[in-house]
């Protein structure tokens, strides 16, 4: 920590202001270092920035700045915790901005990229830049040998595939949500016909009176092509969820994607309540959108983002991104309408059940979602424990995208690849 005192060589001030620094910085039992600088002229005092005698500066912030003063050699008063003015810059505002400033080393060290998190980052790129490649696509999907590897994560081509899943799920005390394969559609005809895909989901559920629940995506429904377009062709969707009490989860994208998704899940919100979005909380902006959210009751599930997104908008490193989902899970347990905690990491789950526990929020008040396909395990402990568990179930033929996702979720997941493409063909 870079401790610097900035004085005029007349500063009657500048020993009493160098003592309460040494106090302060010496509260944690280390020998401080302070370095005085003396300012000599206006164009010296210009140059560092100086507004007035003492000044005392830690890592390069000044303590107790009020920024627009003017560039001066005087002396400066500060603001006392009694109210009084003093030329001396106040005790506690010191050990403040000591606190603040080993933080943000702290933050910054937990920033940095670590070694170990290399090969993990690597190949989360690599099948992340995979997943948008639609000539992959084309290929991957014509390969028998593929099938096998897709199955663990997606249910099946075929609504009877999905349907066959749920049973299996309703079975075990587990809830779901379906969703019907496929995204970033190219033209108006072929996300109408995905928007047809999901009218005969709704009513195939209502029809075997199995929980109507279902996941989509928007530039699944045209997002890409026109907003307005996309929100008429959901509409369609939400009104046969209206006429047979269904769950409408609109799913989440990259973040170029997230002020249209927030605006028209919104909309489609004030005509029907449950209607329901996404947060990532891999995004620097999801904790106003939750505030936001939680005062328009709109229904919130939290997840930490499956997409490729830049450092601008997007925390890097896992540690951050773990500790907004905690604090976004607070948020929405305690304020928040009915979420739905999407994650398999235990240790969220571990942290959600005691804060719930800590603060008196009933189980009922609350959900966990899992993917189909990933920590089963873990889906049936839960809900043996008395929580509600909905597996996110999804079918159809375009399950490359969402299938190359999954595989970049977690490293381990290439060996998964490997050995089963191994054992495809020699089988
Ligand atoms: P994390 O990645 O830290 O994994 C924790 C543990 O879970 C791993 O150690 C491993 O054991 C297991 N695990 C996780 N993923 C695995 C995988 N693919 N294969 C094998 N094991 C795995 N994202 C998004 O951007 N928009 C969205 O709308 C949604 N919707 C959504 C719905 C639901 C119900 C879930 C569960 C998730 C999403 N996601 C999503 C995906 C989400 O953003 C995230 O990418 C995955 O859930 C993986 O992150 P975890 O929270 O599980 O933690």
């Amino acid at each position: 920590m870079r401790v610097e005192l900035l004085v005029t060589p007349d500063c009657p001030h500048a020993e009493r202001a160098e003592a309460i620094v040494r106090a302060a910085l010496t509260s944690d039992g280390r020998e401080p270092v302070v370095e005085r600088i003396l300012v000599g002229d206006l164009d010296h005092a210009a140059g560092l920035g100086f507004h007035g005698s003492p000044t005392i500066r830690i890592d390069g912030r000044d303590v107790a700045a009020t920024p627009d003063l003017p560039i001066n050699l005087g002396c400066r008063l500060y603001a006392q915790p009694d109210g009084t003015l003093s030329g001396t810059v106040p005790a506690e505002a010191i050990v403040a901005a000591v606190e603040d400033s080993r933080q943000r080393a702290a933050d910054a060290r937990a920033a940095r990229p670590r070694l170990r998190d290399v090969p993990a980052r690597l190949s989360r790129a690599l099948f992340l830049w995979a997943s948008r490649r639609h000539g992959l696509a084309r290929l991957a999907t014509a390969l028998p040998l593929t099938r096998g590897m897709v199955r663990r994560f997606v249910a099946g081509d075929r609504l009877e595939d999905a349907l066959a899943v749920l049973e299996r799920l309703h079975a075990g005390g587990l809830r779901w949500t379906v969703d019907v394969l496929g995204e970033s559609v190219a033209s108006r005809e072929m996300a109408a016909t995905a928007a047809d895909g999901y009218l005969a989901t709704l009513d195939a559920l209502a029809e075997r009176r199995l929980e109507a629940n279902v996941s989509l995506k928007l530039t699944q429904m045209g997002l890409d092509i026109d907003a307005d377009f996309c929100r008429q062709n959901v509409a369609r969707i939400v009104d046969r969820a209206r006429e047979i009490g269904a769950f409408v989860r609109i799913d989440m994208e990259d973040h170029s994607r997230t002020d249209a998704t927030l605006a028209i899940a919104r909309r489609l919100h004030a005509g029907y309540h449950d209607v329901g979005v996404v947060i990532q909380s891999y995004l620097r902006r999801s904790a106003d959108d939750v505030e936001q959210l939680i005062r328009e009751r709109v229904r919130v599930r939290l997840c930490k983002g499956a997409y490729d997104e830049p450092a601008t908008v997007a925390f890097v490193t896992r540690a951050e991104v773990d500790a907004s989902f905690a604090r976004l899970a607070e948020r929405l347990l305690a304020d928040g309408r009915y979420p739905a905690i999407a994650t398999h990491d235990e240790a969220l789950i571990d942290d959600v059940i005691r804060f719930a526990a800590a603060n008196g929020i009933n189980p009922d008040r609350f959900e966990f979602q899992m993917l189909h396909g990933v920590r089963r395990d873990l889906q049936e402990g839960l809900v043996a424990a008395g929580f509600t568990v909905r597996v996110y179930v999804p079918y159809g033929a375009q399950w490359y995208p969402y299938f190359l996702r999954r595989l970049a979720e977690r490293p381990a997941n290439v060996l998964f690849v490997l050995r089963t493409l191994v054992r495809e063909r020699r089988g």
